[in-house]
């Protein structure tokens, strides 16, 4: 059987790039593959976070995940820094990755910009990391957004080059996975680039529908078409990408021909969407409430996985540490 995997750092509510770029997929493969989806606090501690808001947000990561329909009893649900094994095959790797290598990743580039006072190793270091989250589980599908995408090919590449250090076929090469085809990009509020959660521009999946009101009475729009038929403007592009993700084929058409005939007025279209994006969210709401106030089923799950997790890891572990070397004498 296949094997899928995937993870999300705990940095805040999950919020609509996160569901239609990677929880939505997670959901879908749960059923056909051995899958783990896990949550990535190595990887959070790029940023420094507080200990309390750490463990906040892992929490909420679980119970989003969990209120989206994960079931745990299909697949492996894990923290990623209770499965410290990852960490030992992060080091190892990290002996066959090249600093200009690393240094030329676009996220690394972008983070330097974003945080030049806090370029640390392990931001240097990120896709090693992602390497070996994914190898340690042998995993053949990766589903992510579009932004992980060279991440997915530094691993690849990593893979390759253990195997062929050690002239061995011991890691298999995985691959992006989206069951569009295509990766995907969710756009933000505010008119250009992707819906993040660092961006200030995304709908959560657990917003309240008068914060999701405020959000999108907020979206960056245009001053509307002047002539029939007249190209979009990105910002007004992007509310109808995301008006494509929660709206009736209907509804879409009917603003699209408002907007080719310039009678559209972007406050109705606003409206409309916020109303949408209510209804679509609606049930995440609740159920994440109920799920984070439940603190001795979250334990048990997390321990679940934990196991599930660590029983495989441990097994790559001691082959990759027999195939280097590392072994008793
Ligand atoms: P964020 O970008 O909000 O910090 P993460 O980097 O933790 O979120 O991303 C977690 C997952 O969600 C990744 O698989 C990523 O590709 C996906 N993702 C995040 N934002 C988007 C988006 N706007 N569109 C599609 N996928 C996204
Ligand atoms: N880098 C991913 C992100 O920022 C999160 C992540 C860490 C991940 N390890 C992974 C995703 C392994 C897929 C597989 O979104």
């Amino acid at each position: 059987m296949k094997t899928v995997l995937s993870g999300i750092r705990p940095t805040g509510h999950l919020h609509l790039g996160n569901y239609f770029g990677a929880v939505k997929n997670f959901v879908e493969l749960q059923d056909k593959y051995r899958c783990f989806y896990f949550i990535a606090d190595y990887h959070s501690l790029t940023t420094h976070p507080k200990p309390e808001h750490l463990q906040q947000n892992i929490r909420t990561v679980l119970s989003e995940y969990l209120a989206c329909g994960l079931d745990p009893e299909k697949a492996t649900i894990y923290i990623q820094s209770d499965v410290p094994e990852v960490a030992e095959l992060y080091l190892l790797l990290n002996m066959n990755a090249y600093v200009g290598e690393l240094e030329r990743t676009t996220t690394f580039k972008e983070k330097v910009r974003k945080q030049p006072n806090n370029v640390n190793a392990g931001l240097l270091t990120y896709a090693v990391l992602m390497a070996a989250d994914i190898l340690i589980h042998h995993a053949d599908y990766v589903p992510v957004g579009k932004d992980q995408e060279q991440h997915l090919e530094m691993t690849r590449k990593f893979a390759r080059r253990f195997n062929n250090i050690y002239g061995v076929d011991y890691f298999k090469e995985p691959e992006p996975f989206s069951f569009t085809g295509k990766l995907i990009k969710v756009p933000g509020l505010d008119g250009s680039g992707k819906m993040g959660k660092s961006e200030g521009n995304a709908i959560n999946l657990t917003d309240e529908p008068d914060v999701i009101r405020k959000k999108v009475m907020k979206a960056v729009t245009d001053a509307g078409p002047k002539e029939p038929n007249s190209p979009m403007s990105e910002p007004v592009k992007n509310l109808f990408t995301i008006l494509e993700l929660v709206s009736t084929p209907d509804t879409v058409e009917y603003f699209k021909q408002k907007y080719a005939d310039t009678t559209i007025r972007y406050v109705d279209l606003k409206k409309q969407l916020a109303e949408d994006l209510i209804k679509f969210t609606e049930p995440f709401r609740q159920r994440f409430k109920d799920i984070y106030n439940n603190i001795d089923y979250l334990r048990k799950i997390r321990k679940m996985g934990q196991e599930k997790a660590k029983e495989s890891a441990q097994k790559t572990v001691k082959e990759v540490r027999e195939i280097i070397g590392l072994t008793n004498f």
